[in-house]
């Protein structure tokens, strides 16, 4: 699902801002999935008020596509912030396994006091949540081991919200509804629109490019090195690096110029191919030298 697709309008929020709430009194806990390439970028800026503070799981979502190291310290940092996290590859399966331990770890308080009152094996449940594209029904299908119609609330689609059970005593809640991303701010469009959750048509893609570019050249430059055999000399910005590549690469236009537009695109199906390597675009907020 693409993020330009659906329509970001205040009934459609109220309408799911209504549904979480409606639901969120009778859960035991939130699962959180972000991208674990853009943590932050990637999360609903209202779900901590929505959720009312129910314990949260974090599932950093397709680590198979960002920086190892980074995965780890996304991780402590989530855990700094008082949630369970797992480290997630929805797409092969890797790491869900984690998920119901991690449930149940996390509710043990819980647990124990429902079994204090005699309620043993009762079902525990836990609401998903993430953004559109942030890869939320292959996470509830590999996780439950079914294949499991998207919930969703559109004209002429009815299908609302479902109960999706993981084992004898943990139940999952997909509700319909779509949650937005911080899309007001600039900076997490940008970082939305690297990853491919927003399409490139409603985006520049010479200035995406171009952005990426300063990025990749800061923080991953063996990785330019390695894919595009060029060197990120110091105070080198990335329309330079994109110019750099295409020359090298070969695509010039009449007169000897780069075609950066073609430059651009390769840039950005390389890197969301996983071609150039596995990168994560934003660092943990106390990590002010990253
Ligand atoms: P959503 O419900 O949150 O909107 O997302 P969905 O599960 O539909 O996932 C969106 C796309 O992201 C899918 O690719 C899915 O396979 C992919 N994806 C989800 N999790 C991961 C992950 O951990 N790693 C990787 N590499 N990809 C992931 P698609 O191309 O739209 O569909 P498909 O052809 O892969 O099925």
């Amino acid at each position: 699902m693409q993020l330009e697709s659906l329509s970001w309008f205040p009934g459609h929020m109220t309408k799911t801002r209504r549904m979480i709430t409606a639901e969120i009194g009778s859960m035991d806990a939130v699962c959180e999935i972000v991208d674990a390439r853009i943590p932050l970028s990637s999360r609903n800026p209202d779900l901590d008020e929505l959720t009312a503070g129910k314990p949260r799981v974090v599932a950093l979502n397709r680590v198979d596509q960002a920086d190892p190291n980074m995965t780890k310290r996304w991780a402590a940092w989530f855990r700094a912030q008082g949630c369970a996290v797992i480290e997630v590859d929805a797409k092969s399966g890797a790491g869900v396994k984690q998920f119901a331990p991690a449930v149940r770890t996390l509710l043990s308080e819980k647990i124990a006091a429902y079994e204090a009152k005699g309620q043993v094996g009762r079902i525990l449940r836990v609401m998903v949540l993430g953004i559109p594209n942030v890869g939320k029904s292959t996470f509830i299908n590999k996780v439950s081991g079914r294949k499991v119609a998207k919930a969703e609330d559109r004209p002429g689609v009815t299908r609302g919200k479902q109960w999706v059970p993981v084992d004898k005593t943990l139940e999952l809640l997909d509700t319909p509804g779509i949650l937005w991303p911080k899309f007001e701010d600039v900076d997490v469009g940008i970082r939305l629109a690297f990853t491919g959750a927003i399409r490139d048509e409603v985006v520049d893609i010479e200035e995406l490019a171009m952005k990426l570019m300063d990025y990749l050249g800061a923080h991953y430059p063996d990785a330019l090195t390695e894919r595009y055999k060029i060197t990120v000399e110091d105070g080198e910005d990335g329309w330079a690096l994109v110019e750099k590549a295409g020359r090298k690469r070969g695509f010039l236009i009449s007169g000897g110029e780069v075609d950066t537009e073609r430059m651009s695109r390769i840039l950005l199906d390389e890197f969301r191919g996983g071609k150039l390597g596995r990168f994560t675009l934003e660092t943990p907020p106390e990590d002010a030298n990253a």
